[in-house]
Parts: structure tokens; C-alpha cells; sequence
């Protein structure tokens, strides 16, 4: 910015702000407009329809349903939109005195304290920005506390199926991950465990229920065999709307969970964020938490710094305040009643559709599932098709795909999440498409193959699109 630059009150080229007498908005001649701007005239209602009109182009949680697997809630109420833009949230400076964000700080308090009795477990951090990162911090604490213990172990854990965040966060944290294979049924093998969890091993990262769907039936021998050789047990927790008021991680024994706040408590997630992935933990991993954490003390809430073991920050400040806010607002507004409410009907909505479509589609293992389930795309990839081609035919009927290839152990996998705010119409709506589609690609493969044929642009080269992304309107 050439005015920045001559204006600044030091009168040299650099870094220094305009001086306060020189208004900002004055420009040099070469930036000075010699003719008229040539805006679009154009009335309300034409702006409005374009826009509205641009907001329908891609498919989205409010135009119609939304089944991806293992990624979001994707109830994102309206209300919480209202809460976190009150100026009192959104005009406040992470860098403000404490006193004077007080309703902000009890806010994070309370929102830390129904975490922390959701899983039951005794101290929470809320600043981790993803579920990722929340991993992360939990198997950085999990190190941190070992060194303390001058205990050198070198692995962690971490099953087949579990999400790639896993073992990625293993690494991270300075330990190497160490597969843990799943039995026929989808679970973790309990004897395998036994024999691998070794005076070298760290801990398990478990996810439960896990990418299957399925709840870990013996979870706590799997968490008592972990403890009994000295490790530390991590859940996965981004799972856990399929636990709320019904079970608690702390009671199976595990010593840290991360949540997803844009999972499990109705933020919306983005395109992998911004969100929240706050981590509870047991007494004894307390002191290791990340600095600073929220305390109520007399007469004010107050950031304390000075934890002994702390494992440092992991965010700027201290994570994602307003996905804080929205969370809040949707604990509050359904209370303890509602979350258990909500739980069961996910589990519900996610049984009635495997049910509905085990016989067409695969269902490669077969118990009753939580509040997600998959299936295989198998048959189609007998009739010279695959799992995409069905995903790409559903955007056709206005609907999302559920997710593809995940997880890695099922071929032709299709993860399918239908929360528990869709309604009977909506699901039998999902169901009937689905059943078309398997149809179609027995009689009409080449409908399924060049799919999706009603949506403003065609079938990308996804890869392509991805190495060379292009994100201009024009060039
Ligand atoms: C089972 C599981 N673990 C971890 C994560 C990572 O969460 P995030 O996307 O918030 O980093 C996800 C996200 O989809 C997940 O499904």
C-alpha cells in the first residue's frame, strides 16, 4: 500500500502505522478513479434472487438430507447462529481483562463442566480447534505424563478401523502407531490386544462406537487389559451422539476423550474447521492439560497459567470461542432429557435404514448398529460399477452421498449417517432412492456411470481438481 508507506509517521518505508492525522482512506493520484465506476444497476429483488439462486448450486444441510458417514451432525439449529453473533460474544478481544469478559468465561466454565459430566471424566480443555487436534493434545498429555514417570515407551495402538486422524496424531506426538486388527465381527480383537500391549506400548487410541457403527461390547476388559500393563487409554470420541445420557466414557474406563464439538453438539463443522475438539481427562492427567484453563474461584472466573506439567498451547488464545457459544446454546436449549432423546433416535434413524437396505446392499457385518452403519457398494462393483457411481447418482434426487470408501476395512464401503433430526418422510425418501438407483444400475449402468446429470456441473476429476484447484469465477 504506496499511501501506507509515504504517509507513515516516521517517514520511512516499513511496518509503522499511518499517523492518526492522515485518514487512511487517502489515496495517491495513481489510485484515484479517472471515470465512472460502472457498478450494475440493479434492483433488490434482482440481487436477492442471485444470490439465493447461488446458494442453491451446491447441495447443503438446508436444502435436503445429508447421510455422510462419520464427519458431522449436521443439525446446525438456526438459534445458535442468533446467540453467537450477540455483540456481547462476537465483539469481544481475546486480549480484553478478565473482568471485563466475565459472562464469556462462565460460559466456557459451564460448557467445560457439562462436558466433563456428559463423559464423566475430571478435567476438560476447550481449546483444541478440531477433533484432530484434540487427539493430538490427549496423546501429547498421555507422553508428557510418562516422561514425568520416566517410563520410555515407544507405540500406541491403534485398531484397523480407525479414522487416518489416528495414527497421524500417534506421530505427532513422538510415538509410532502399531495396528491393532479387528476380529469377523468388526470389533477389536480382545486377544490380539493382550498379546501386543507390551511394557513398550504406551496406550490404545479406541473409537467407540467405532467407524463401523458398532459399539465395543467388551470395552472394559479391553480397557482393564491397557491399564493392567501400565498404558493410558484414549477415546476417539467423535462417535459419542450415540452415548449421550445412555453410557459415559469414564465409566468404561478410558482416561481421555476428545470431543467434537461440530459432531456431537451441533456446530457446523466446515470444511474440516474451524471447530472444536475439546479433551476431558482423569485426575491424574490434570496437571498435563494445556495452559491456560478456565477456574471459578470466590467471586470471578480466572485463566490459570500456571499448571506444573502443562503440555503448553495447542491454540491461539483459547480455541474457537463461538462454536463454544453454539454448543452451549444447543446444551442448554435440549437439556440432559434431550441429549439421551437425541442419542436413541439417532440410533433409531441409523438401524431402520441399514435394516431397510441390508438385503439389497451388503451388510458386511451384521449386528444391530449405533448411530451410523455401512455398507458395501459390492453388488455394483459386480455389475461393472462402483460405490462412487451411486454417490454421484444421488446428488440427480437432490440428496448427499453417504461417505465412500471409509472405513478402509469394508470394500466398496458406504458410511451412512442420517442424524436424528431427520423425520420418517425424509428416510424412506433416502431408502427408495437408494433401491432405485441398484435398479437402474441393472438395467441402465450408463445412467449410473455418467451421473450426475441434473447438477451444475458435471462429474469432476476429483483428483485433478484437487492437485489443480482452481477457485476463481474467471480467469
Ligand atoms: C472417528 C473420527 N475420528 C476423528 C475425526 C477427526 O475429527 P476432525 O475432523 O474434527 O479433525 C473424525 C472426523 O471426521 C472421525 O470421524
Amino acid at each position: 500500500m504506496e499511501l501506507i508507506i509515504e504517509k507513515t509517521r516516521q517517514g520511512r518505508k516499513g511496518y509503522s502505522l499511518p499517523s492518526p492525522d492522515v485518514p487512511p482512506y487517502t489515496l495517491t493520484d495513481s489510485f484515484v478513479r479517472k471515470g465512472t465506476a460502472e457498478l450494475p444497476e440493479v434492483s433488490e429483488p434482482q440481487v436477492m434472487r442471485h444470490f439465493v439462486n447461488l446458494s442453491v448450486l451446491n447441495h447443503h444441510v438446508d436444502r435436503n438430507f445429508y447421510p455422510l458417514g462419520s464427519c458431522t451432525m449436521k443439525y446446525n439449529p438456526k438459534i445458535n447462529e442468533e446467540t453467537s453473533r450477540l455483540h456481547g460474544f462476537s465483539c469481544i478481544h481475546p486480549l480484553q481483562p478478565e473482568l471485563s469478559t466475565q459472562g464469556a468465561l462462565r460460559l466456557m466454565y459451564d460448557l467445560g463442566e457439562y462436558l466433563k459430566a456428559i463423559v464423566n471424566l475430571d478435567a476438560i480443555t476447550l481449546q483444541p480447534a478440531a477433533g484432530a487436534q484434540g487427539e493430538f493434545t490427549a496423546i501429547s498429555m498421555f507422553k508428557a505424563y510418562l516422561n514425568k514417570k520416566r517410563e520410555s515407551r515407544k507405540y500406541i495402538l491403534v485398531p484397523d478401523s480407525a479414522h487416518g486422524t489416528n495414527p497421524a496424531s500417534v506421530n505427532f506426538s513422538g510415538f509410532k502407531p502399531l495396528t491393532l486388527p479387528s476380529s469377523d465381527n468388526g470389533l477389536v480383537d480382545v486377544d490380539k490386544l493382550s498379546v501386543l500391549m507390551t511394557k513398550d506400548v504406551a496406550g490404545l487410541m479406541l473409537t467407540n462406537p467405532n467407524t463401523l457403527g458398532l459399539f465395543e461390547k467388551r470395552v472394559k476388559d479391553i480397557t482393564d487389559i491397557v491399564h493392567k500393563k501400565g498404558g493410558l487409554v484414549y477415546l476417539d470420541g467423535a462417535n459419542l451422539n450415540a452415548l449421550l445420557g445412555i453410557t459415559r466414557p469414564g465409566n468404561m474406563g478410558f482416561d481421555a476423550v476428545h470431543f467434537n464439538l461440530h459432531k456431537t453438539f451441533s456446530t457446523p463443522h466446515g470444511g474440516g474447521g474451524p471447530g472444536a475438539g475439546p479433551v476431558a481427562v482423569t485426575e491424574e492427567l490434570k496437571s498435563f492439560l494445556p495452559v491456560p484453563v478456565i477456574e471459578c474461584r470466590e467471586d470471578s472466573y480466572r485463566f490459570n497459567f500456571d499448571l506444573p506439567d502443562s503440555i503448553g498451547k495447542v491454540q491461539s488464545f483459547y480455541g474457537n470461542f463461538l462454536v463454544m457459544v453454539r454448543a452451549y446454546t444447543y446444551l442448554r436449549m435440549v437439556g440432559a432429557d434431550g441429549l439421551r432423546g437425541i442419542s436413541k433416535s439417532a440410533i433409531l434413524n441409523a438401524n431402520y435404514i441399514i435394516e431397510s437396505l441390508k438385503d439389497d446392499y451388503h451388510l458386511p457385518y451384521a449386528d444391530y448398529c449405533m448411530h451410523e452403519g455401512v455398507l458395501s457398494g459390492k453388488k455394483l462393483k459386480d455389475l461393472g460399477l462402483r460405490t462412487l457411481d451411486a454417490a454421484k447418482r444421488l446428488l440427480d434426487f437432490g440428496l448427499h452421498a453417504p461417505t465412500v470408501y471409509f472405513p478402509l476395512i469394508v470394500s466398496e464401503a458406504l458410511m451412512i449417517e442420517p442424524t436424528d433430526s431427520e423425520t420418517k418422510e425424509t428416510l424412506d425418501y433416502f431408502i427408495d432412492t437408494m433401491k432405485r438407483i441398484l435398479e437402474e444400475a441393472k438395467k441402465d449402468p450408463e445412467s449410473l456411470r455418467t451421473a450426475p446429470h441434473e447438477t451444475p456441473v458435471r462429474r469432476l476429476d476429483e483428483v485433478k481438481a484437487i492437485k489443480e484447484l482452481v477457485i476463481r469465477w474467471k480467469t
